[in-house]
């Protein structure tokens, strides 16, 4: 891999108008993995094709899916439950946890053998999460420690009954996507509420399944429809210019057709508490998921104190979220937080290491962050390999006293590859080093 680095200097231009936001990552690899398993022609528009969207394209095609990309679609050709195939060769879910996780729900309930691996980053993440669920209901899953690569050996499996321990949509949906291949009702519930993607759009495609006090039930072997399916913009992409809006002075953005399912919301609920002037309007309902438009004026913020059911609905925000922490008068607190550390690299860290070298007072334990705002001072700052890390540098470049470089930048490809040019159409100069 090779890694390029960006640059943006401070003294930037105030955003203003309309900013276009891709699609949604958790939704697009959603429709991906249920068109695929479907049962006649589907389009997705508006997908994100990023690099993670792209991995799940590659590995449903290696399982025998029938996707081909226009234009403007992702064009599927459902062949149903049953159609899928032995992979030639090991699949590789790249930097994608999502994939990772969502496809060995399905890797595990096959008649055939398969392996699946991911990047440097990817084979460091947690799997036993999924793994540990799969076998109790018979799955055998081969591998080092629970890490990636995995070898999912054909075996017969049982009704799912789980309870999460985690707050972890990706254990979940890999739960739901093995239940679509197991005879008999499973069950599956979770003590903290996550995203419920998977479940609207199993509705949304006519598949029978039912939501009772949190506890999911749902039978395998039915069929899914093949519908068009549209994906929202993607929340967790305009966070990072909707709190650009909030700390750039003279800001007024619009963003339109904005993915707002509750269980994604918390940046909009956590800011708007901040004091951030937010609007969201023109209310409706796409296949299935709420949608909305939304407005920021740049706003002077407070800090803020968080924990517990909250992070589940902004896990992905937080190292944006810090940023803004870093733009108020005032310490904020955010506990309950062990999970960042888990993800695409250790957020915890990486967003502590970069906001202190910027001249932020910063305190961590293992499971929360304290952030003192104050003024950034420009330097030269790791991503870790991290996409959100990466972005939400640059959006501290917007109101740094001198430029900040962000290293390794290359990784915002896999959610949101046009994000230096939507910075550019906003007269921002942000350029390769
Ligand atoms: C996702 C769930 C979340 C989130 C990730 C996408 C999904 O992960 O952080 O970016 O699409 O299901 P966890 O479920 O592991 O918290």
């Amino acid at each position: 891999m090779t890694h390029n680095s960006s640059l943006i200097i401070n003294d930037s231009h105030h955003l203003n108008g309309e900013i276009n936001i891709p699609g949604d990552k958790s939704i697009t690899h959603r429709a991906i993995i249920l068109g695929a398993l479907s049962n006649g022609k589907l389009n997705i528009l508006n997908a994100l094709l990023s690099e993670d969207c792209q991995k799940t394209i590659t590995a449903l095609s290696s399982l025998g899916a029938k996707i081909t990309l226009s234009d403007s679609a992702i064009c599927i050709d459902g062949r149903g439950l049953n159609s899928l195939k032995k992979p030639s060769k090991i699949i590789d879910a790249g930097n994608s946890g999502t994939l990772a996780r969502l496809i060995s729900g399905i890797l595990a309930t096959q008649s055939f053998d398969s392996s699946l691996t991911g990047d440097e980053s990817l084979i460091k993440r947690p799997m036993k999460r999924v793994i540990d669920p799969l076998i109790t209901v018979g799955a055998k899953i081969a591998s080092d420690k629970c890490k990636l690569p995995l070898s999912f050996v054909k075996s017969s499996m049982q009704p799912i009954n789980h309870v999460s321990s985690i707050a972890s949509a990706q254990v979940k949906s890999c739960l739901l996507l093995a239940a679509l291949f197991i005879d008999g009702e499973s069950q599956i519930s979770e003590n903290v509420k996550t995203r419920d993607h998977t479940e609207r759009m199993l509705e949304y495609l006519n598949y029978p399944i039912s939501i009772n006090n949190n506890i999911i039930s749902i039978t395998g072997k039915k069929v899914i429809t093949a519908k068009d399916i549209t994906i929202p913009s993607d929340i967790s992409s305009a966070a990072f210019f909707i709190v650009a809006a909030l700390i750039k002075n003279n800001s007024n953005i619009t963003l339109q057709s904005v993915g707002v399912n509750p269980l994604r919301t918390g940046i909009i609920d956590v800011l708007t508490s901040m004091g951030a002037d937010i609007k969201v309007y023109n209310n409706r309902t796409i296949c299935n998921e709420p949608v909305s438009d939304i407005s920021v004026k740049s706003s002077k913020l407070k800090p803020i104190k968080l924990s517990g059911d909250i992070i589940s609905r902004l896990i992905d925000e937080l190292p944006i979220l810090f940023v803004a922490c870093a733009c108020c008068d005032g310490t904020s607190v955010i506990e309950d937080i062990e999970e960042l550390r888990l993800k695409e690299s250790d957020r915890i860290k990486s967003m502590e290491d970069g906001l202190t070298k910027l001249g932020i007072k910063v305190e961590s334990t293992p499971n929360s962050i304290s952030i003192t705002g104050g003024i950034f001072n420009g330097g030269i700052i790791n991503s870790y390999s991290d996409h959100r890390v990466a972005m939400s540098f640059i959006i501290a470049g917007l109101v740094s006293s001198k430029s900040i470089t962000v290293l390794d930048t290359d990784n915002i490809n896999t959610s949101f590859p046009d994000f230096a040019e939507v910075l550019k159409e906003q007269n921002i100069e942000i350029y390769n080093l």
